[in-house]
């Protein structure tokens, strides 16, 4: 099959929002494309929107996004910069993994914005967008370890939901966050 090439970002949004590719349109109130600047170097990654995401259709805004917003301010980084979407992006129901075929029923979008951003640097959160770049890697091991692929650099980070249902990993993502500051800054041309 061959893959679709998108004009625009707000060409890949406006197809997220009239999606009916899998089941999750049935129950979602709205698709969650992702937000941030065309210009944004830097993209993050997570795995799904949950209950806030999809009454407001926009990504990370519920208590996962507020540790969000803090932990990229410990890489140098604030939100505005950035380009913050997910691997499905519309809600599954009650919160539950996405399946494979909605994981690729989604795929070419998150294929297209990321051709289109070209980031320097993604940050993947938790093991379903870590899994999308490299399948089958473990989470646990990788986390904080940045990879080079090409002239692009992936962060694979725990999910900064994770931090909330098991505090013991509020440290390690804030110090795995720290830990990418110089990186962020030498990629963007900034002071650590
Ligand atoms: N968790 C995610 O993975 N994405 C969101 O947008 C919100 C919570």
């Amino acid at each position: 099959m061959t893959q679709p090439t998108w004009p625009s970002l707000e060409a890949i949004a406006q197809a997220v929002r009239a999606c009916r590719a899998c089941d999750l349109h049935r129950t979602r109130t709205q698709a969650v494309p992702g937000e941030g600047p065309a210009t944004a170097r830097v993209m993050l990654i997570g795995e799904a929107p949950g209950a806030h995401e999809d009454r407001t259709g926009r990504p990370f805004v519920g208590a996962a996004g507020k540790t969000l917003d803090r932990l990229l301010n410990l890489a140098g980084l604030r939100r505005e910069q950035v380009f913050i979407t997910n691997l499905v992006k519309c809600r599954p129901p009650k919160n539950r993994d996405p399946r494979p075929a909605e994981l690729a029923a989604c795929r070419p979008f998150l294929r297209g914005q990321i051709a289109l951003l070209d980031p320097v640097l993604i940050f993947t959160l938790g093991r379903f967008a870590l899994q999308y770049f490299f399948p089958g890697a473990r989470i646990g091991q990788l986390h904080g370890k940045p990879v080079q692929r090409g002239s692009r650099w992936i962060v694979p980070m725990y999910h900064p939901a994770a931090a909330l249902y098991r505090p013991a990993l509020a440290p390690v993502l804030e110090a795995d966050f720290r830990a990418a500051r110089p990186l962020v800054a030498r990629l963007l041309n900034t002071q650590a």
